[in-house]
């Protein structure tokens, strides 16, 4: 409804009042005249130009015939005569103004932006907090997939072809809505002609759920990439390990399905063909399905498997790599996993092949050299074997090896001495506990610590990293 000057309409009741109203505004090949050289003035230039403006960058002086045209004027000037003089001749030509820092001379103001172009979203809290604001931002951000634009590109590119191809408009409407859901399961790959074509045609492939194997680190919730975030908010259904902490699985969506598919090495736990078959029937059944495994997916976490079931059923997989117990246990000794004269190679290697025994096929060489970093998963039931064996092919007794339990928990514990001596110290360390040892010259200031059997000493990690 249109309402004449004298009478304006009334504030329709059903929205609250608003300080400004947000609008998008066009710039494409619009001059825009920014006076000044500040950093402020300098991150305007650069916002403007990237929303496609023809900037006018005045770092000296102006006058008001440099604002003819200009869809835009914005100025930092401290000095509050002139800039109220600025403002005069801005209104003058017809364009909005902008002061820098002087909320009360504007007639807009720049939200803080998240953008996954062409969806962009803008945060004002009106001047009243500009940090609460930049929280806010950073939140969004690390919530809301890179993935996202990719589809919204799609959406534009598909939207001339969808008429020609479905004429009505309720039809159409279906197509948006499957569209809608198959960005956000498929939101961490780009979406392709075939996407396209299943959505347009309805059929089951469109409904088809996806699978993302994700790396939940060792522990500690802080150490998930901001990937591995956003696909446990994004999951409708997740399969996690008995590795997997409580406190990682928080940051999953509250309304999630999780599932407990832990494998303890003995107890109840589901095989792996059962897992296999599980995520698949979850995919095709339309779920997005997170199988969340601790450390890194790809190391030791039969991921193989996994990824080769989804893909014989055309199920969709992705991977969101994770921080591996080697790399936890490294960073809280404070030691790194290589060094440029004495680990030149560091090699993962499990204490327990398929049948729970010491794999017989470890190559003894690589073990004993003397410039390798050697990690050792699984090492809890072999370890006394393995010790005796890379000795037996000339590992020097006196390497320095550390054993870490729990590695980035609050409950995280390590024993350190030589390889000689680990099995004995590493009887020390919970039972039960994930353990991962690290042997080689990278560990040889910790290993200098007399021996820790006694209580205190085993509960002393924390102190050799600070
Ligand atoms: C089945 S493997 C999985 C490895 C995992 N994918 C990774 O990248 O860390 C399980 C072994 O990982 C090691 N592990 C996992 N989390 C650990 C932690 N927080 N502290 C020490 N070792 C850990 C232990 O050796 C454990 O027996």
């Amino acid at each position: 409804m249109m309402s004449d000057e004298r009478t304006p309409i009334e504030t329709p009741a059903r929205i609250a009042p608003l300080p400004n109203l947000p609008v998008f505004h066009k710039l494409t090949g619009r001059k825009v005249v920014v006076v000044g050289a500040s950093e402020g003035a300098a991150w305007k230039v650069e916002l403007l130009q990237a929303a496609g403006a023809d900037v006018v960058q005045l770092t000296d002086t102006w006058v008001p015939g440099d604002l003819q045209g200009a869809a835009l004027a914005i100025a930092d000037m401290p000095d509050r005569k002139e800039a109220l003089r600025f403002v005069t001749a801005a209104r003058a030509a017809g364009a909005p103004v902008n002061i820098i820092d002087q909320t009360d001379l504007c007639d807009f103001t720049f939200g803080t932006i998240v953008n996954r172009a062409p969806v962009v979203l803008a945060i004002s809290t009106d001047g009243a907090a500009p940090m609460l604001g930049q929280s806010i931002r950073s939140r969004i951000e690390s919530v809301l997939p890179l993935g996202l634009s990719a589809w919204a590109k799609a959406a534009a590119e598909w939207r001339p072809l969808l008429k020609a191809r479905i004429p009505d408009f309720g039809a159409r409407r279906g197509f948006w809505q499957r569209f809608t859901d198959a960005a956000w399961r498929g939101v961490d790959r780009t979406p392709s002609a075939e996407d396209f074509e299943a959505l347009v045609a309805d059929t089951p492939a469109a409904r088809v759920g996806s699978v993302t194997l994700v790396g939940a680190g060792p522990g500690d919730p802080e150490l998930l990439t901001l990937k591995a975030v956003r696909a446990l908010q994004n999951a409708t259904v997740i399969l996690y390990d008995q590795l997997v902490t409580p406190e990682v699985l928080e940051l999953a969506r509250r309304e999630a399905k999780r599932l407990a598919v832990g494998k303890t090495g003995h107890g109840p736990s589901c095989s792996q063909s059962e897992i296999n078959r599980t995520i698949v029937e979850l995919a095709l059944a339309g779920e997005t399905v997170v199988r969340l495994k601790g450390g890194d997916p790809l190391i030791f976490g039969r991921a193989t498997e996994e990824i080769d079931a989804c893909k014989a059923a055309g199920v969709p997989v992705s991977i969101v790599p994770g921080i591996s117990a080697a790399q936890g246990a490294a960073a809280s000794l404070g030691i790194s996993l290589t060094e440029r004269n004495t680990a030149r190679r560091i090699q993962f290697v499990t204490g327990h092949g398929a049948d729970g025994k010491l794999p017989a096929d470890i190559d003894w060489g690589a073990m004993a050299d003397r410039k390798a970093t050697t990690v050792l998963y699984m090492p809890r039931k072999t370890l006394g074997e393995f010790v005796r064996k890379a000795l037996a092919k000339g590992l020097d007794p006196a390497t320095p090896a550390v054993a870490v339990a729990n590695a980035s928990r609050a409950d995280e514990a390590r024993v350190g001495g030589t390889i000689a001596t680990i099995d004995d110290l590493a009887q020390a360390l919970t039972p039960g506990a994930p353990v991962t040892v690290l042997i080689g010259w990278v560990a040889r200031d910790l290993a200098e610590i007399p021996s820790p059997l006694s209580a205190e000493l085993i509960a002393f990690p924390r102190a050799i990293a600070s």
